[in-house]
């Protein structure tokens, strides 16, 4: 078989805000090529709905949105990650304006209209209607296909990363990924001085989720394979309002339509945050998608109801016009009747663990967006914040890479991928029934409330997964679907054993058996037993399978 290998100076895998972002800011005088698993807009970031945060009104300040988002965070959020991530907040949008992106104006001032989320203290969401993901990614997309330097690989999946040695110092450096191209059905080398893993999250390890179906955590198990701390896996952020009808899969409905007044209830019609926290629909998401949870299990309902109807058609329509439409082709006219929504996971709040520049404890591996930990979410997400942090780290680990870049040796010729042990599957049940099985245990085990005894019958269940993935793994040729899996099953396991190391709750972890917060409050921090920072080789460590 025809064996590829590319050579780039940057290999960016994944093309949501966080990739294209990093790859435009690199010097155009670097070849970039960045990788999508799908078409280049089918990460999370095109779905996005609310609007990204950022201090840009004069009434609000970098303090406000900062102490915001340590309030949201649970006591754990990195204040340091936090005040950078804020106070670059109006260039990240400025940088978003200038690309052409064309959020919406307030109709009396023609300023840019801001709208209010959960846990902000202030109006400072800057949004496209009820499609700001759409409008970000688009013209992203635009500005990337214009330039020279940026080659771009749609359906090519990255299976792992490629560790060498420093000729110099003997330390372990990543040179490249070894990719997956899907229409040839073959693993090509891509070899590269510097690797960002731009992957976004992991929220298809549940059942019920908003995210797209590409959404398996692929970086945060490729990174932990390669030997990169990962921390907070535990805090799986559940969305409080998913759209609830049989035939919508992972339709979300804005946290914005609570920002302009919409009020949730039971089915009764009995309104009810209140009876759980003095913000109520504007409380801390953890809060509300909490107090969802409880009310549904108390009353044994299939979901509870979001309502903006006493607001006037005119102004739904202008403000909320996706999700109007998309309702009403399920037959729901929000503009008159409530909306069934349930909870379901929507972020990934650990990572892989990073600086500001997006260095991981790989020389040469940077994480950037959804996939990363840089310690500005802490236990809980505030709302929109993520939009901004995959911007402002984008531009950050760019910078680093810009600077650095000229200084790195080029990597020697990598080993083929090696397929001469193993057969075409003839068996891809395997897949799909471990899939729908880790999916749906991580959703009845380790969701919105957790207990020891059920994190226990996770643990338990993921370690047979493991065991049966990896055997198949090695026999096998690889595919997307069995990548995926392989994924999904190392980012459950790191989930479980968060979890089960936190004994308390906070934020988004909240356990039956310590329901107290604890005084102190720490990270959980994974460390590989094959640690990079502190791996020397001796010979060449490079493996490919
Ligand atoms: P993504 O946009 O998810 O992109 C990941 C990329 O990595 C994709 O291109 C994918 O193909 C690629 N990839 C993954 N694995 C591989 C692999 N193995 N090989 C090759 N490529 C790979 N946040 C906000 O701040 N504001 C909002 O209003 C908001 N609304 C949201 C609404 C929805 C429905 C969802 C799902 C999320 C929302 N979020 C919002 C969260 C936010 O959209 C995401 O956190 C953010 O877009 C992540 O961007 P990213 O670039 O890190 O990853
Ligand atoms: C939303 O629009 O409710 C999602 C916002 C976010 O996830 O930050």
């Amino acid at each position: 078989m025809n064996k590829i290998h590319h050579n780039f100076d940057v290999l960016v895998i994944g093309s949501g805000a966080a990739g294209l972002s990093l790859a435009l800011k690199l010097p155009s005088h670097l070849s970039v090529a960045v990788l999508s698993k799908g078409k280049l807009e089918s990460g999370s970031t095109r779905y996005a709905q609310g609007g990204i945060a950022a201090v840009l009104d004069s009434a609000d300040s970098v303090e406000s949105h900062v102490a915001d988002t340590l309030e949201a965070g649970g006591g754990l959020c990195h204040e340091d990650a936090v005040r950078f991530t804020v106070e670059n907040s109006r260039q990240a949008i400025e940088w978003l304006i200038d690309l052409g992106v064309d959020f919406t104006r307030a109709e009396d001032s023609g300023e840019y209209h801001l709208t209010r989320e959960g846990g902000h203290s202030h109006r400072r969401i800057i949004h496209s209607k009820d499609a700001t993901g759409r409008a970000v990614e688009n013209g992203l997309v635009r500005r990337v296909k214009a330039a020279r330097n940026i080659s771009l690989f749609e359906n090519f999946v990255a299976v792992d990363l490629i560790k060498q040695a420093d000729p110099a110092t003997r330390r372990l450096r990543c040179t490249g990924a070894y990719v997956l191209n899907i229409a040839e059905d073959r693993v090509e080398t891509f070899s590269c001085k510097a690797t960002v893993l731009a992957s976004g999250g992991a929220s298809k390890v549940y059942l019920y989720t908003t995210n797209p179906d590409g959404a398996s955590g692929d970086g945060i198990a490729m990174a932990w394979r390669a030997g990169c701390r990962v921390a907070n896996m535990e805090f799986n952020q559940f969305h409080p309002t998913c759209l609830y009808h049989p035939k919508a899969k992972s339709f979300l409905i804005t946290e914005a339509l609570r920002g302009e007044g919409a009020i949730l209830r039971l089915p009764s019609g009995e309104a009810f945050m209140e009876r759980f926290h003095p913000l109520k629909e504007l409380a801390p998401r953890d809060v509300v998608a909490r107090a969802i949870d409880h009310e549904m299990k108390r009353l044994g309902a299939d979901c509870l109801y979001l309502d903006i109807s006493h607001k006037s058609p005119e102004f739904i329509r202008e403000h909320f016009p996706t999700i109007q439409a998309r309702c009403l082709q399920y037959g729901i006219d929000i503009t008159s009747e409530p909306i069934p929504v349930v909870p379901a996971a929507h972020y990934t709040c650990g990572g892989i663990v990073v600086d500001t520049h997006g260095h991981s404890d790989l020389k040469n591996l940077y994480a950037i967006g959804e996939t990363s930990f840089t310690g500005l979410h802490g236990a809980n997400r505030m709302a929109s914040n993520s939009l901004l942090e995959c911007i402002v780290y984008a531009h950050s680990a760019a910078a680093s890479i810009a600077d650095s870049i000229g200084k790195i040796a080029t990597p020697i010729t990598a080993k083929d991928w090696d397929e001469s042990r193993v057969t075409n599957s003839d068996e891809d049940v395997v897949i799909s029934h471990n899939w729908d099985e880790l999916r749906r245990f991580m959703w009845d085990y380790v969701g919105i409330v957790r207990t020891i005894k059920r994190l226990e019958r996770a643990s338990h269940r993921v370690h047979l997964l493991q065991k049966e993935i990896h055997e198949y793994y090695s026999n096998y040729k690889v595919s997307s679907d069995l990548i995926e899996l392989r994924n999904l099953a190392v980012v459950a396991e790191l989930i479980i054993q968060s979890a089960m190391g936190r004994k308390e709750s906070r934020g988004l972890h909240y356990s039956l058996d310590f329901p107290e917060t604890a005084e102190i409050a720490v990270d959980s921090m994974l460390v590989p037993t094959n640690f990079a920072a502190q791996e020397i080789i001796v010979s060449a460590p490079e493996k490919t399978r």
